[in-house]
Order: structure tokens, then sequence, then C-alpha cells
């Protein structure tokens, strides 16, 4: 089954604007919805910035960037901005009450046909899908950032999710360039169930003062080829992310080995959210791509 009509990203933050971005380097016909005008003229801009260190590397060339550029289009009028999508993936805050409301109205201005497609990166697919009446064409699609380097999809079967729908958005992901992986709907799916734990292992070790920031980072880096350490990499995707994901392992298992770590949980209440907020295991400033250690952890 192909999709007919554009693809719709909902919301124009980090992950909006890199799913964006490769559907329409691939070719689709993309219309980015958010509320803020402003945010989605920075996502225009990240994208143009990001298209320009592609040509700079020459893995694009500046037609290819310029076609990219022209299939992109802005909305803040959801209605607008879904009446013809063949396919609509949501990248909105993560956050459940937010979601179950877009997917709400997206049943309802979004063609019957249209495949409802999720980024969440830990949210029940079953859940969000229940409050549509059309579970079936509901799906998760979840990327990892930064978007355009990142090879996989995992696409999340929710409890109702058709094998055709299920099929279309694996192809889809191979147009896209990228390798899908397809699971079932459990806490965490896949990706986060494994990655939230190694994190907050890494945060208790610290904790502990069982070794540094450093240390803890580099014994991952250069011990386990991971290309940033457990601390930079929680930086990197945002402490409150983190720290709701173990929320959603803990609940959802009720085990207590999701615990998030004290530490964690008192950073994210004083406002360290890592890249972010300017502050986390590292201190990030405007610019600099050296990795500094946060006053507190020296
Ligand atoms: N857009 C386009 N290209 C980008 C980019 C962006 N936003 N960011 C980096 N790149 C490209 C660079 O141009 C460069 O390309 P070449 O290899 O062709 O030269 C390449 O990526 C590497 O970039 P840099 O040299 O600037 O920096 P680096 O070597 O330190 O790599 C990194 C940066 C790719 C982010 C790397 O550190 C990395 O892979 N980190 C781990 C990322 C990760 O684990 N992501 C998953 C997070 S979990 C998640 O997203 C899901 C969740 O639910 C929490």
């Amino acid at each position: 089954m192909a999709i007919t009509g554009g693809v719709s990203v909902i919301g124009a933050g980090t992950m909006g604007n890199g799913i964006a971005h490769v559907f329409a380097q691939a070719g689709f016909k993309v219309t980015i919805v958010d509320v803020s005008l402003s945010q989605l003229d920075r996502a225009v801009a990240t994208i143009k910035k990001n298209l320009d260190r592609q040509v700079a590397k020459a893995s694009i060339t500046e037609e290819k960037k310029t076609t990219t550029l022209s299939n992109i289009t802005t909305q803040t009028n959801m209605i607008e901005g879904v009446k013809n999508a063949g396919l609509v993936v949501e990248a909105a805050t993560e956050n459940i009450e937010l979601k179950l409301q877009i997917f709400e109205e997206l049943d309802k201005y979004a063609p019957k046909e249209t495949i409802l497609a999720t980024n969440t990166s830990s949210i029940s697919i079953t859940k969000i899908a229940a409050v549509t009446g059309r579970a079936g064409k509901v799906i998760g699609m979840h990327f990892m950032n930064p978007v355009p380097v990142m090879k996989l999809v995992e696409i999340i079967n929710g409890y109702a999710t058709s094998k055709e729908v299920t099929a279309t958005i694996v192809e889809l992901s191979k147009q896209l360039g990228k390798v899908p992986c397809v699971v079932n709907d459990y806490p965490g799916f896949i990706a986060n169930r494994i990655l939230m734990p190694m994190i907050n292992e890494a945060i208790y070790s610290l904790y502990e003062s069982v070794a540094g920031v450093e240390e803890i980072d580099t014994v991952m880096k250069l011990g386990m080829a991971h290309p940033m350490g457990p601390l930079q990499l929680a930086d990197f995707i945002g402490l409150d992310v983190c720290l709701s994901i173990l929320h959603v392992l803990h609940d959802g298992f009720g085990n207590p080995k999701y615990a998030p770590c004290p530490l964690l949980v008192n950073m994210v209440a004083a406002g360290k959210l890592g890249v972010k907020s300017g502050e986390g295991f590292y201190t990030y400033r405007a610019g600099s791509k050296e990795l500094v250690v946060s006053e507190g952890f020296k």
C-alpha cells in the first residue's frame, strides 16, 4: 500500500524538523504544522543549515538542497495542515495529554485513509490509537536524534495496528534511506527499554562516587565504542526526557530496577536539563564543541 498525498509533520522542534528534512530530501511534499510561527521559521532555518552542511561535505548537491527546501511548506492551522496528508507523523512534546488531544484532532481532520504515526519515545501507541476511530492505522515511527544522521527507525505496532500499515511504514522508512526495525508496544519499546537503564546506571555510578563524569563516559566511549558516553548522551537527549521515560518504564513494569536515580530527579527539578538548558553533566557554551564538566561534578 503506497501513501497517497503528502506528509504532514506535527511539531517543529528538533525531532519534527529532522523528520521533515529526511522526508523532503527523499522527494515527499512535506507540511510542518506547529502553533508557533516563530518555531516554524526556526525549523526551516535549521533544515537549511543542516542541508548547507551536507552540501559542504559533498553528501548532497546544491540542486538537491534547493529541491528539498522547495518540498517543505509550513502551516499553523491543523485543519489546513493535514487535509491533504497521506501520512501524518506527530512529533510534538512528549506529553500524553497533549498527544491524545492531537490524535483526536488528527482523526477528525485528516482523510479517513491517512496513516497516523507518532514519533513518541515511550508513550503507548495502543493508548494513543484508542482515542481515534482508526486504531488499525495508528503506528509508532520512532526516529533517533539527529534524524538526518541516525539510520534507525524503530517501528512500533500498537495492539490494533494492521499488518498492511506496518508494511507500508517499513517500505517508506527504506525510501528515506533508513533501516526499519519492527517491535511491539510495551513500555520503552526496545530502544529506550535498553538505553535508559544504561543511562540511569551511569547516573547511579556518579551519584555513588564510583567514578567521575569524564571517567564514566570515557569507559563507555573507548571500552564499548559508543560515539558518546551515557552522561553526554543524557545531556543530548535532555535529562527531563530521560526522567520521563524512566517513569514510563517504572510505572509500566512496576519493577524497582527502573526507579530513576535521585540525582537525575534533583537535576531536573533544578532545571539542569542538559544541552537545551546550557547545563547538565557538562556545561554548554554557544558555538563551542569542547566538553566541559559542570562545576558541581568537578
Ligand atoms: N543534520 C545533518 N547532519 C548532521 C547533523 C544534523 N543535525 N549533526 C551531525 N551531522 C553529521 C555531520 O555533518 C557529520 O557528517 P559526516 O560524517 O558526513 O562528516 C556527522 O554527522 C558527524 O557529525 P560531527 O562530526 O559534527 O560530530 P560527531 O562525529 O561528534 O557526531 C553525532 C555527532 C552524530 C551526534 C554522534 O556523536 C552520535 O552518533 N551520537 C549518539 C547519538 C545517539 O545516540 N542518538 C540517539 C539518541 S536516543 C534518541 O534519539 C531517541 C530517544 O527516544 C531518546
